[in-house]
């Protein structure tokens, strides 16, 4: 039997997760529990792509090296996938010095067997950031449409693809200036030469594939392929072992792929096993459908390049994107669920697991609506399995007092039921994760139909023998459908098992009557709530964010976290504090009108934020060297706090830019920050934090921030 290596693109290390990034990590899980569950043995890797420009710009946006960034969000990306319950075998990050040695090693193979090219490119680069930008980092006009914001590598709003030469008043996304363009050299993999090679091993192995990872991996190859780039001028990366490219670093499409092998070699001794090992490995990749051409093509050809046998792409599993709401998440925005949210949301991680899973994007996009998530958790999980698997065993155990009666065998049912099973493992077998979970509840529908034909509320006086048949199989259904539902729920199908109190079975156990009259259950115990139409509508306003579509230009506060060290009132004005603070590197002078809030004792000693860059201003004679902030609504002002934060901590948060020129009060209010489910934040800008906490304060939603 082949061993199964499974593998979830890797995600990007530099934001939150939203659920749509989710699709994919949960659905190789998916795939794997239902592996281990027949008994195959499985390693799934997981971990996060960490290298690259977003990764650089994240670190300057939010005043951390690219170390500390990945270090913070790759501790996110996994307590967000763990809370969904995803067990990954092997989990790591492309950062690894073991990715490093594996990156390294293929490159120098490459290189041997003279796949590797030397070219010159011109690229832009920024004067002032001492920095080639990549395409994305430039903004300018569309030479075709004529919008403002479009990006070097396209414009969103008429879609077409640019070159970043073509925009028109070009600038740095990170500081504003206008970029000249350098020519550099940089490193290329020959895919024309390996081209033969790859050509045949495709051919041996896409009828494996879906349609989609077909079709595009086709279309490159009709198109022809080019040498690609696989250095790039920045800092945060693997080292590329050349001469002359000692400031330059692998293209982060080189190292993440690679980082699948590289987070194996962190976690098993016996990785190369797996990875070298193409007879007795079956790979099995999941992505989305803009990974496609690098799993097909790309690393393929790093692999197959090296000359040594390494294990390749088997199985394909593609999903296009999930939606939100009709429009697309955007942590910015506010629009969407992320991993936070939905940790914060007080709905179960199954819950958005079975979600998820039952409106995978398989062939299409598809959207996360709450009205339909509400329904479907209201009508599917709560009215159709839970209800089966309450409504029996409450019924053995207020009527049997907990013992499962003896019955008889329905062939009809039974022969149903296992043409289900059939029907679900297939799809398992084929990836069809969607279908499979349809499947089971179309089974779970099955079961309730039995139970009303049965009418054990009535038979269990005037026909004991059909109440009993019915607990008795449907006991045993329940048991098969906690099994079924393992890879999907894994938190449900547990307390199914303890609620039968049998120990989890496994997939080799499904269709077998073995829960057997005189079987002592457990207390029967409620699996899903209904969501109702109070909670739908928080949910709905809660994360439908600003309908904002323009992009804005950074704000250019620049905030920063200070102690109080002396309150004083003001000499001649009632309401007014002058207040001492140290912000880390100066000490300095703030007048704030707090006076009617707090009193002075309060106040000394607290960690606030200030507006740092704001021009000094004199308060009746008094002059304040910046502000402190404060959210306020009707009559109530609570000043913003940081309490973990050192003194001289940058504040930030995404579309806030740390500018360092001073700003009038003028400017300062056009970045409106209002509070949000006790976070601050704008239509423009990510909730404000700082590398040790995301700033809370107790105000209702809508309280503004000034
Ligand atoms: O699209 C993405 O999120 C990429 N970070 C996927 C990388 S997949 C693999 F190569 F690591
Ligand atoms: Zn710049």
């Amino acid at each position: 039997m082949k061993k199964i290596l499974i593998t979830s693109a890797l995600p990007y290390v530099n934001n939150v997760p939203h659920l749509g990034n989710c699709v994919c990590v949960i659905s190789a899980d998916v795939y794997s529990r239902y592996q281990r569950s027949k008994g195959e043995e499985v390693i799934y890797v997981l971990g996060t792509d960490e290298h690259g420009t977003t990764t650089e710009t994240r670190a300057l946006k939010e005043g951390l090296t690219p170390k500390q960034i990945c270090d913070k969000y790759a501790k996110i990306h996994h307590d967000i996938y763990k809370w969904f319950d995803c067990e990954p075998d092997c989990w790591g990050r492309s950062s690894s010095k073991e990715n490093a040695t594996q990156t390294v090693d293929i490159f120098k193979k490459l290189e041997k067997n003279g796949y590797i090219l030397e070219k010159e490119l011109s690229q832009a680069y920024c004067e002032k950031c001492k920095k080639f930008l990549s395409d994305r980092y430039i903004l300018g006009e569309c030479p075709f449409c004529g919008y403002g914001g479009a990006r070097g590598d396209q414009c969103e709003k008429c879609g077409k693809l640019l070159d970043p030469e073509q925009l028109v008043k070009p600038k740095c996304n990170i500081c504003g200036a206008k970029p000249i363009f350098k020519t550099t050299k940089h490193l290329f993999m020959d895919l024309p030469k390996i081209e033969p090679k790859l050509r045949k091993w495709i051919k041996k192995e896409e009828a494996k594939w879906s349609t989609n990872a077909k079709t595009l991996t086709q279309g490159w190859l009709k198109e022809g392929l080019r040498p690609r780039c696989i250095t790039r001028d920045l800092k945060w990366g693997i080292q590329v072992p050349f001469k002359g490219y000692e400031d330059k670093v692998f293209y982060s499409w080189f190292d993440a792929p690679i980082g699948y092998i590289g987070i194996t070699r962190e976690n098993k001794k016996d990785w190369k096993d797996w990875w070298y090992s193409p007879k007795d490995t079956e790979l099995v990749q999941f992505m989305g459908k803009d990974n496609i051409p690098f799993h097909t093509i790309l690393f393929p050809s790093f692999l197959i390049g090296t000359g040594e046998n390494y294990t390749l792409l088997n199985k394909i599993s593609v999903n296009e994107y999930l939606n939100y709401e009709g429009g697309m998440f955007s942590k910015s925005k506010h629009v969407g669920v992320f991993g936070d949210d939905a940790m914060e949301s007080g709905i179960s991680a199954d819950v958005f697991r079975y979600y998820i899973m039952v409106n995978r994007p398989e062939k299409q996009d598809t959207e996360f609506a709450w009205e339909d998530f509400t329904d479907k958790n209201n009508h599917e999980l709560v009215g159709n399995f839970g209800n089966l698997v309450n409504r029996t065993l409450s019924f053995i155990s207020r009527f049997k007092g907990g013992v499962v009666p003896k019955g008889k065998l329905n062939d009809k049912f039974i022969k149903e039921w296992k043409e289900y099973i059939k029907r679900i493992t297939d799809a398992l077998d084929k990836i069809e994760l969607k279908k499979a979970l349809r499947e089971i509840m179309e089974l779970s529908k099955l079961g309730n139909k039995f139970f009303q034909d049965s009418e054990p509320w009535k038979t269990l006086k005037e026909n004991p023998e059909v109440a009993d048949t019915a607990l008795f199989l449907l006991a045993n259904l329940v048991k098969d459908l906690a099994i079924l539902m393992s890879p999907f729920l894994p938190k449900t199908a547990d307390s199914i098992n303890n609620q039968l109190n049998i120990k989890q079975s496994k997939w080799k156990d499904l269709g077998i009557l073995s829960i057997k009259a005189g079987h002592k259950i457990n207390e029967p115990k409620i699996l899903f709530a209904k969501i109702d139409t109070k909670q739908l509508a928080e949910f709905k306003s809660k994360y439908s964010g600003g309908k904002e579509e323009e992009i804005h230009p950074l704000s250019k506060i620049n905030l920063k976290v200070a102690e109080i060290l002396i309150v004083e009132p003001h000499p001649d004005a009632d309401k007014l504090y002058v207040m001492q603070i140290d912000i880390g590197k100066e000490k300095r002078q703030l007048v704030a009108g707090l006076r009617n809030y707090y009193k002075a004792e309060e106040l000394k000693g607290k960690h606030i934020v200030i507006v740092s860059n704001l021009q000094p201003v004199k308060l009746r004679g008094k002059e304040s060297q910046g502000m402190l902030l404060a959210a306020v609504k009707d009559d109530k002002v609570t000043i913003v706090e940081a309490p973990l934060s050192a003194p001289g901590s940058p504040v930030t948060a995404e579309g806030i830019s740390q500018g360092d020129s001073q700003i009038t009060y003028k400017e300062f209010k056009e970045t409106k920050l209002t509070v949000r489910g006790k976070r601050i934040v704008s239509k423009e800008t990510g909730a404000l934090r700082t590398n040790k906490e995301t700033l809370k304060v107790n105000m209702p939603d809508g309280a503004s921030v000034e």
